[in-house]
């Protein structure tokens, strides 16, 4: 079955012609062509954030070039369906992409497969090699993205339950919102976490340590905005960040980092304590961060060793068609019908990886 996904719930446009085939335990992916325009990234650097009408311009603007390109690459094969990006995102942005895939699944006469964004992170970090083969159940998710930030429970094949999931601010947010504090570009994760590398191999160490919110709580559910406030208020103490050596800031984003770290480590060893899992996978944009990956990966080696673990390919951790695409395919070769039954709406970030009822 050969799907093309569109994808276009924040600042990345982006699409994809997948083939999936159905296996005794799984599923098999090739990407026969993909295309992405971030073209926005450095736009939205100028205000330091995503501008939902902004993004929307701009997804309308690359939609039928990145088509192109990817049509071009996989030589305008036939598709079965076309598979968008419903939610949760920024509304205005997710419109445009729903518009042109309707669009396109009518001209092409095939059904459209809405998706769900978190749903797509999710899936398609359990795809190792383009095999989605093997996996057991229950798998504990840890989403992290720039909009949500949440352990999802998966009992049973696209059932998902949020366990637990912050209470404020999306640690991709929380990332960016402390890169503008440190005077870095917008996106701030990346730039954070090389900054914090440079700081571990140069032994820096910050003079203040930051809080862990509520990693002694009893549940599942984490808190960044006190963490960002806090690198607010100590860089107000120092005399700001202009009084910092670049040293010190390195050493002030490692802090960040190690507190970031610490909150994922416990709250994930509680998870999987309460949970009995038997696969753990993390995903979405922050799930490309080294330092994050390496220690989860270590943590389930010494505490979990029974556990399997499933690392996303960074290629796919970022927004981008390839998830959808692999989310609406493992979905339809299981035998799910999506096809709309009632118009179809876009839903913002208000919503999770369960829909609006
Ligand atoms: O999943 P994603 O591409 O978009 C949303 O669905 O929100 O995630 C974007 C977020 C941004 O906040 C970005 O700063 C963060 O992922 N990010 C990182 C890294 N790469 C991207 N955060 C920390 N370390 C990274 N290496
Ligand atoms: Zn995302």
């Amino acid at each position: 079955m050969k799907i093309l996904a569109i994808e276009t719930s924040c600042d990345e446009t982006g699409i994809a012609l997948v083939e999936g085939t159905k296996t005794e335990n799984g599923f098999i992916f090739k990407l026969l062509g993909a295309a992405a325009l971030n073209s926005q990234a450095a736009l939205h650097a100028l205000y330091g954030g995503v501008y939902p009408n902004l993004a929307k311009r701009e997804h309308q603007k690359n939609l039928p070039v990145i088509l192109k390109q990817a049509l071009d690459q996989a030589n305008n094969p036939e598709v079965d369906a076309v598979a968008v990006t419903l939610g949760p995102g920024l509304e205005p942005a997710l419109w445009t992409g729903i518009e042109f895939a309707k669009k396109l699944a009518e001209e092409r006469n095939v059904p459209l497969l809405p998706t769900n964004h978190m749903e797509g992170h999710l899936i398609s970090s359990l795809v190792q090699e383009n095999k989605l083969e093997g996996v057991t159940l229950p798998v504990l998710a840890l989403l992290i993205s720039g909009g949500h930030t949440e352990f999802v429970l998966m009992r049973d094949w696209f059932k998902y339950e949020v366990i637990g999931e912050t209470q404020d601010d999306a640690v991709g947010e929380a990332f960016d919102k402390v890169a503008r504090m440190l005077s870095l570009p917008y996106p701030g994760g990346p730039h954070i976490s090389k900054l914090a590398d440079e700081a571990r191999r140069a032994n820096l160490v910050f003079e203040k340590k930051l809080p862990r919110p509520m990693l002694h709580d009893a549940t599942l559910n984490m808190s960044f905005s006190g963490l960002k406030t806090a690198v607010l208020y100590t860089l107000r103490d120092l005399g700001g960040i202009q009084a910092l050596s670049p040293d010190q800031i390195s050493a002030f984003a490692r802090e960040f980092e190690d507190a970031v770290g610490d909150i994922f480590i416990w709250k994930t060893r509680r998870a999987l304590e309460q949970t009995e899992a038997s696969s753990f996978v993390i995903g979405g944009g922050v799930a490309a961060n080294s330092y994050l990956r390496n220690r989860l990966e270590k943590f389930i080696q010494d505490e979990f060793p029974h556990i399997a673990l499933y690392l996303p390919d960074t290629a796919i951790t970022g927004d981008n068609g390839v998830m959808i695409a692999e989310a609406a395919l493992a979905r339809a070769l299981s035998g799910i019908d999506d096809t709309p039954k009632e118009e179809v709406r876009a839903y913002s970030n208000r919503f999770s990886i369960s829909p609006p009822k």
